[in-house]
Parts: C-alpha cells; sequence; structure tokens
C-alpha cells in the first residue's frame, strides 16, 4: 500500500493566516527601509533569549558563522578543540577557520555521540583547549551534564553545537545553556527556520558583545557607519528572517509535541519489533529533529531500504552522518584522538525516518509500520 501523498523529511511549517501575517510584515519592513539590524531583530533575539534563558541571543546568517565566532570568543585561536567526527561540515569548519586545531572524537555505536567519559579522559590525556559538542539529532545523551560541569571546573571552552536541539532539555536546562555558549542553526530543513540564519546564545556580555561586532564588520559602538575595531565579517540576519523567527519560534514548542507525539509512535513499533534506534528516555524534552533507527549486520543496504520505502511513498531524511569528517575530501589527514573505527564503518548504518511538525498520528503510524516491514524481512 502507498502512502496518498509522499512523505517527505522536510516540511514548512506556516499556517494560511501566518504567511498573511508574513507578507504584511515583509510590506511593512520594505516601506520602513530599515532591511537589518532593526526592531524585528532585536525582537527575535530577545524572544529566543528567554526561551532558550540565556542572557544574550545575537542572530547571525548562519549557524556556521555562530560557531566560528564562538571559537574566536573563547580565545581557542592555535588551541586544540575535541569535536565529534560524527558531524557536519559546519562543526569542524568553523574551528579551522577560527585558527584553531580540530581534534576528531570517535562515537559510540548506541547513541551517535561520543562517550563524555571517554571524551574527559582524552581532554586530560591530550591538553584539549576546546570541546565542541554537537547534539545529534537534538539528543543530549546521558553523560553529557557530568562531562559539561567538567570543561567548566577545567576551564575548557565547551561550544554546544545546537543546529539540531532547539527547545531540547534535560534536568530542567536548555541546551545551548551549558557551557560557554550554543550555536542554533535556521535553515528550512531544521526544527524551525528563518529561511537561512543562526543564532548565537550565551550568558557572557562580552561574548555577545564580540558577536555583535563581528557579525557587522568588527563595527562595535553602530549598526551603521562607524570605525572597525575587529575582524569580522558580514554576517548579519535579515529583518524580514527575524520577523519569520519570531512566528516560528512562538509555535516552537507546539510543533516539538507534534514531533515527540509521532517520535513516539515509531519507538513503540521498533521496539515491539526489537529494532534499536537512538534513546531519548533521559531527556525532558527533545527536539527530535532526527529518530536515528540502528540497522543491523541482517538488514539491507541503506539504499535498498529508501527504495523500499519510496515504493510505499515514505523518503527518508538525511542520515547523521552517512559520511564522517574524516572521510570527507577536504578534511583528509586531519587530527584524531584515539581511533575513529566505529565512526567510519558504523555511522552509516542508521536511517532517519521523516518525521516532521507536519506529521499526523495516522501517517506515523503508516510510516513505522512500512519501517518495520521493510527492516525484518
Ligand atoms: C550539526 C550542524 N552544525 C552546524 C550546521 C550549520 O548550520 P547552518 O547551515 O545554519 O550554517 C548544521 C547544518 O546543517 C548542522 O547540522
Amino acid at each position: 500500500m502507498k502512502s496518498e501523498k509522499t512523505l517527505k523529511p522536510f516540511y514548512l511549517d506556516l499556517s494560511r493566516e501566518e504567511r498573511e501575517s508574513l507578507k504584511n510584515i515583509y510590506g511593512e519592513i520594505l516601506d520602513s527601509g530599515t532591511l537589518i539590524l532593526g526592531p524585528h531583530t532585536e525582537k527575535f533575539e530577545g524572544e529566543f533569549a528567554k526561551y532558550i534563558g540565556t542572557k544574550y541571543a545575537v542572530s547571525m546568517n548562519t549557524c556556521t558563522s555562530v560557531l566560528e565566532v564562538l571559537c574566536v570568543a573563547a580565545g581557542l585561536a592555535n588551541k586544540k578543540v575535541a569535536v565529534t567526527n560524527n558531524t557536519n561540515f559546519a562543526s569542524v569548519e568553523a574551528i579551522i577557520r577560527a585558527g584553531a586545531y580540530p581534534c576528531l572524537l570517535d562515537v559510540d555505536q548506541q547513541t551517535l555521540m561520543p562517550d563524555p567519559e571517554q571524551v574527559i579522559k582524552y581532554i586530560k590525556e591530550f591538553e584539549i583547549d576546546g570541546l565542541m559538542w554537537v547534539h545529534i539529532g537534538g539528543n543530549i545523551v546521558p553523560g553529557f551534564e557530568r562531562l559539561a560541569q567538567f570543561c567548566v571546573e577545567s576551564n575548557v571552552k565547551l561550544l554546544e553545537d545546537c543546529a539540531h536541539a532547539h527547545g531540547s532539555k534535560v534536568s530542567g536546562k536548555m541546551a545551548g545553556t551549558f557551557g560557554f555558549g550554543g550555536g542554533f542553526s535556521f535553515f528550512p530543513t531544521k526544527v524551525m527556520t528563518t529561511m537561512e540564519g543562526g543564532m548565537l546564545v550565551t550568558d557572557d556580555e562580552e561574548v555577545s558583545m564580540i558577536a555583535k561586532s563581528m557579525r557587522n564588520q568588527g563595527k562595535r559602538f553602530a549598526a551603521y557607519g562607524g570605525l572597525h575595531y575587529d575582524h569580522g565579517n558580514s554576517w548579519r540576519m535579515s529583518e524580514i528572517s527575524a520577523a519569520m523567527g519570531s512566528i516560528q519560534l512562538a509555535k516552537l514548542d507546539q510543533m516539538i509535541a507534534v514531533r515527540m507525539r509521532a517520535a513516539k509512535i515509531v519507538e513503540s513499533y521498533l521496539s515491539s519489533a526489537g529494532i534499536s534506534y537512538c534513546d531519548v528516555s533521559n531527556m525532558d524534552q527533545a527536539s527530535r529533529y532526527k529518530i536515528m533507527v540502528l540497522l543491523n549486520d541482517n538488514n539491507k543496504s541503506i539504499e535498498a531500504i529508501k527504495e523500499r520505502l519510496q515504493l510505499a511513498g515514505i523518503v527518508l531524511g538525511g542520515g547523521v552522518y552517512e559520511t564522517p569528517i574524516s572521510l570527507q575530501p577536504v578534511f583528509k589527514g586531519i587530527n584524531k584522538l584515539g581511533s575513529l573505527d566505529v565512526s567510519e564503518k558504523l555511522c552509516a548504518r542508521h536511517i532517519c525516518p521523516p518525521i516532521t511538525s507536519g506529521t499526523s498520528e495516522e501517517e506515523a503510524h503508516f510510516i513505522s509500520k512500512k519501517l518495520v516491514e521493510v527492516l525484518i524481512e
């Protein structure tokens, strides 16, 4: 049986009313002539800081820029920064562009993230100065809080890559609040979007000032005109994107609730069929950006699974990640801490069903049934 509509991993969650409201706001922005660094940017930043629970939030053009700014502001140039091998280009590229040295970490097969206890050992053994921690799929692993505490006590700069983790929360604390600062992405496929965009969150006023300067060609004291005091770039968010951000943020919890409902259904089918997945039961709330279903030796190739599901009208989301950093041509020869066997051999052995904030309960049941069918046949 095929689904009536193709079930895709991306969904632009804007109602008819929200689209109309955005069109009106866009008209007002164009009429005002203030296209950047205006009232919508300030409003969105204030709302985001409040939601995450940090003192400051600074918007930028992308999360990649945010992560670079965090590395610079943390004083990590010429220093060693540990980062998972299982991540997006951006987490590692940002470290390199900030003049620091990425050191790759292998991952645990069950979480697809590094083992926090092992990371503590590596930090001590290799005198690591910074840690770029990526909450893969929006999941905060057990042991992360202890690792964060260790970083704070040892003056290791913990930077959280929260590109997947909007609204992810453990022990009452949101992703992005555990260390020196966090970076969120609003790329179209993410849990919420501003078309393109990123947000830096921090409790440190100086970091927020550095970020505001770096995103605006190093101008410390004025949005327009004025002198350049710092190196930086043109990394501002547009007023149009910020206005969209406010609308998306207002319904973020609602969007996450739909994702969580669908994920729960998928997980109940997987559990009944004895199929493994990355568990989030330790968390208060998980963004459910990705549900990572772990394949075993008896499962078909990912390509074959994708093909079979596509016939039923189900399009799988991209893996996180199918090719690790160490196997990407541009990062050939990059430093590593210990072996990268698991990430190089097993990271690709997972699939992500297409759960979005538009997934109905009925669709979640349909996806789950088909998934189990294909995985156990
Ligand atoms: C883990 C991770 N970090 C950073 C980024 C970069 O986000 P952006 O596209 O907003 O620069 C992404 C984007 O996909 C990501 O998945």
